[in-house]
């Protein structure tokens, strides 16, 4: 008896006259990007084949064939020896096509009650899932690198900028710890996604749901499609399961934040490695040399994750774009979701994998950091506050400190080193306790409160963060 899907290279059915053409066949297949998912299409088939099972909707005999068949198409795949064919379109019918070859007729039985369109919404969603898990675990690991170098730094100090123009001193555990914030957001982020991903559109069948009794609850949590309670999750409308794939623009636009934040840490690498700053060097394996220039470092890995971005803020709006124009239910236009939703977990992973093992190796110039806080004028902010403990309003020690900036300019020096009686010209309140406040220590003590840069609330934030990802 010949397989109907091994056919396919011929007509689709006795209902077409003519075969696809080969141009037709390549615009439309899927395989060459889609077997990607081979281990989620087989978890997903096996589910569904022991409920149908279960159900007597199909034999005792025809689930063991499934079962049989469906462990010798995994090992094939996973030693490569499987035979992937452009002809069978995509995954599921290249799989669908081997199980009956293997095991006959109980292979043909396993579509009851199925669609690929049920099937495919199912699979992306288990894959992502995955694929969730392990971005988690990996912005774990960054934070917890970066919570490392920072406790190196509590008293390391650098100038903060705002508008790149030198602001106020902080340290730089102080602002590794800004970016361990945005990464910890980036995996609550991803987990809130998992939560709707993780909810099992099979079933629904082509659009409408089907006849056959089935037992979609006992699929999922076959499959732990299950909330903290493992209550089963199921997607409740046939024709949103079939269609929407707003789980992957969500998991996209969580990407693209997760990516923005990498660039914002790129950006402020490559300038710190800048001689003009010199603040830092990476790890000289994250570096290349230039073929003309010998006496060049570049920053490439920090470039081209900034760069990356890019790519990965496009991939989420070619989803958005993708979804925009479809009417329910299914369309052939979601095949398109896969390969951007691809690209953007193998981009972000080596992103987050490299940035990892790159925060924890970078060499800190601290004198070079403290000799830019000075050059700013960083702790003028200070001496303000230091003319409003002595009763000025701070509007009016703004205005005096501004004039007393100004001359220290003229003079060529820092605040700190102008001498007592040149700033009591500007107010008589100034005493010579003011130097204390006017050092760039003094400045970050100054600010402990929950949130501020103070050595002692840095060090314990980084108490906080480490028992957070204990
Ligand atoms: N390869 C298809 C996809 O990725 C599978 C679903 C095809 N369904 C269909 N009715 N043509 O979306």
């Amino acid at each position: 008896m010949t397989n109907q899907l091994d056919k396919k290279s011929q007509a689709w059915s006795a209902l077409f006259s003519e075969p696809m053409s080969e141009l037709v066949k390549r615009y439309t297949s899927s395989v060459f990007f889609d077997k990607r998912l081979w281990q989620a299409d087989i978890a997903g088939s096996l589910a569904h084949a022991e409920m149908l099972g279960h159900q007597g909707i199909i034999s005792a005999q025809d689930l063991a064939d499934i079962q049989r068949g469906m462990a010798q198409i995994h090992s094939e795949i996973d030693s490569g020896a499987f035979e992937w064919k452009l002809d069978l379109e995509d995954v599921h019918l290249n799989i669908e096509a081997r199980l009956t070859q293997l095991v006959g007729i109980a292979g043909k039985r396993l579509h009851t009650g199925r669609s690929r369109n049920d099937q495919v919404a199912t699979d992306v969603r288990l894959w992502l899932r995955g694929e969730i898990d392990l971005i988690i675990e990996l912005l774990q690991a960054l934070q917890k690198a970066m919570v490392d170098a920072a406790a190196d730094h509590t008293e390391t100090i650098l100038p903060g900028f705002t508008h790149l123009q030198v602001a106020q001193p902080v340290s730089f555990a102080h602002h590794l710890l800004a970016y361990v914030e945005m990464f910890a957001r980036d995996a609550e982020r991803m987990a809130d996604v998992r939560r709707r991903t993780n909810r099992l559109p099979l079933g629904s069948a082509a659009l409408a749901g089907t006849g056959y009794p089935l037992d979609r609850e006992r699929v999922a949590r076959t499959l732990g499609m299950v909330d903290a309670d493992g209550v089963a999750q199921v997607c409740h409308n046939s024709l949103d399961a079939v269609s929407d794939r707003d789980f992957a623009m969500e998991f996209a636009a969580a990407a693209s934040i997760c990516m923005v934040h990498v660039s914002r840490l790129s950006e402020e690498l490559i300038l710190w490695m800048s001689q003009n700053f010199g603040f830092i060097q990476l790890a000289d394996r994250f570096t290349t040399g230039s073929s003309i220039m010998p006496q060049k470092k570049n920053p490439d890995v920090p470039e081209l994750a900034r760069g990356k971005t890019g790519r990965v803020v496009g991939h989420l709006m070619g989803l958005i774009t993708l979804m925009k124009g479809q009417p329910l239910a299914y369309n052939k236009d979601n095949q398109e979701d896969k390969e951007p939703l691809f690209d953007t977990v193998d981009t972000l992973k080596d992103t987050l994998r490299i940035f990892a093992e790159m925060m924890g190796g970078i060499t800190v110039n601290a004198s070079a950091m403290q000799a830019a806080a000075r050059r700013g004028y960083a702790t003028a902010t200070d001496l303000a506050d230091y003319l409003v403990k002595k009763g000025l309003p701070f509007r009016d020690a703004h205005e005096v400190v501004a004039h007393a900036v100004k001359t220290a300019q003229g003079l060529g020096l820092d605040l700190a080193d102008v001498p007592l009686e040149t700033l009591q010209t500007f107010n008589p309140a100034v005493q010579a306790d003011v130097f204390e406040c006017l050092s760039l220590q003094g400045s970050l003590a100054a600010r402990n409160m929950l949130g501020g840069t103070a050595p002692q609330r840095v060090l314990a934030e980084i108490a906080r963060h480490r028992a957070r990802l204990a």
